[in-house]
């Protein structure tokens, strides 16, 4: 199968996807080089028109010319040569949302859970090149050894989830619920509330977490991160994704009714004293625009279409997608239950395209097709192109660092403690 962006340009030019099938994109836009959208405050091409990205968010400046102009082949060749003279003075971690072109430099490739284990295992390496988003960046730097550099490619490289809570109304929320529950623990010397932030966030965020006795979770380890503050806590206080809250608390038994939403424009987040004195997790009012894209329709249709589908989808869809699916889990979950299948299996797949289209070219021993038919990737995941690899690479050659991503003194400390304590929460084996 073609790469995504192979598609999309196919998509452009023919109306047909690489294979000759009619298929849509969710932007025209998606076809342009994303150096066309630098010095653009925008998540970029593709992005929920929902989404506003809070003013402030960085941007990133003008690639140098010869980097835009540049035959990607010409790209990939500098991209080699630059690591070939860098050796090991860098390592290149890929998410798995990455485009196919950034994804075969990658020294990992992993979640974000393995990611940022695996920056902690380069401690030799003078930088870290982190093709990924801002957060992930951001974990990096926390838990990277003193004076390494982490640097993402493409500083407009955010997430529309992460932006959705900020620390100054997560600090409101704070002051408002410990008026409500008070701060004195429970006989069993649980304390009112705990909280948790999903990794996709703001380091600042994290630090909070560090700071009132919380933890950071990843998809792949929410279960056991929720266990953990339950142990300590007599409810959670979970931001920003209210899917990936809802859908882990759901599966531990939570009752739906004990789980008040909080949206930070309304007063007491728009729930009353009672249903947050009964809550068992107060979820905040955040969402992946990526993953709200699957519906049960999309299920529906799948099942209809091909009898004994396989349905994975990630714990950041709406509940009832979840529900209707046969299983959930993170990106890594999904790897694996695909590779754990030993007879030809037919699965649908609920997550991002650039992942679930590299699945299927890998497993021809599989139909592997994702679940939304319109091609949609994480628009900021695809802001990082070669060209920008390519850039940031020559530039440590030249003994320059460029996109570098500090997380300022003040919050190091507090976000590395709620990080330590999400690495010691390990996923639960999963039964693929
Ligand atoms: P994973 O933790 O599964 O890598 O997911 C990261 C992400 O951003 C999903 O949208
Ligand atoms: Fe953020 Fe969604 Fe993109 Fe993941 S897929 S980085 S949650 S916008």
């Amino acid at each position: 199968m073609a790469s995504v962006d192979v598609i999309i340009q196919s998509i452009r030019e023919t109306g047909r996807n690489a294979a000759g099938r009619p298929q849509e994109a969710c932007s025209p836009a998606l076809a342009k080089a994303p150096w066309e959208f630098d010095g653009v405050l925008q998540y970029g091409p593709g992005s929920s028109m929902g989404d506003v990205i809070p003013t402030g968010s960085p941007m990133q400046g003008a690639l140098p010319e010869e980097y835009r102009t540049a035959p990607v082949d010409e790209l990939h060749e500098r991209i080699r040569a630059a690591k070939a003279t860098l050796g090991d003075r860098v390592v290149i971690l890929g998410h798995f949302y990455q485009r196919d072109e950034i994804v075969q430099h990658a020294d990992f490739l992993g979640d974000s859970f393995q990611l940022a284990n695996a920056a902690q295992t380069v401690p030799n390496a003078e930088a870290i090149v982190f093709c990924g988003v801002h957060f992930m960046a951001e974990t990096a730097d926390v838990l990277a050894r003193e004076g390494q550099a982490v640097i993402l490619p493409n500083l407009a490289a955010g997430c529309s989830m992460a932006d959705m809570a900020d620390i100054d109304s997560v600090e409101a929320c704070w002051a408002q619920l410990e008026a409500l529950y008070g701060t004195e623990p429970d006989a069993d010397g649980r304390v009112p509330i705990v909280p948790v932030t999903y990794m996709n966030s703001s380091a600042a965020l994290k630090a909070f977490c560090g700071r009132h006795g919380g933890i950071v979770c990843t998809s792949s380890n929410a279960e056991t991160v929720l266990e953990w503050a339950f142990e300590r806590g007599q409810r959670v206080l979970f931001f920003p994704d209210q899917h990936l809250g809802r859908n882990t608390a759901k599966k531990m038994g939570v009752e739906l009714s004990r789980m008040p939403m909080w949206n930070p424009r309304k007063p007491l987040g728009g729930s009353s004293g009672d249903e947050l004195l009964d809550a068992k997790v107060v979820l905040w009012h955040g969402f992946c625009s990526v993953h709200k894209r699957f519906t049960v329709e999309q299920v529906e249709q799948a099942r209809a279409e091909h009898p004994g589908v396989r349905v994975i989808v990630h714990p950041e869809c709406p509940m009832p997608v979840v529900d209707a699916a046969d299983e959930s889990g993170s990106t890594d979950y999904i790897r694996r239950a695909i590779e754990a299948a030993t007879e030809p299996t037919t699965f649908a797949i609920g997550t991002e395209i650039n992942m679930v289209n590299r699945l299927a070219e890998q497993h021809p021993e599989h139909t592997i097709f994702c679940l939304d038919p319109v091609v949609c990737p994480c628009s900021t995941m695809y802001r990082i192109h070669p060209g920008y690899l390519a850039w940031v690479l020559e530039e440590l050659v030249a003994g320059r660092v460029v996109n570098r991503i500090e997380v300022p003194e003040s919050e190091k400390a507090d976000a590395r403690i709620a990080l330590e304590r999400m690495l010691a929460a390990k996923p639960k084996p999963a039964g693929v």
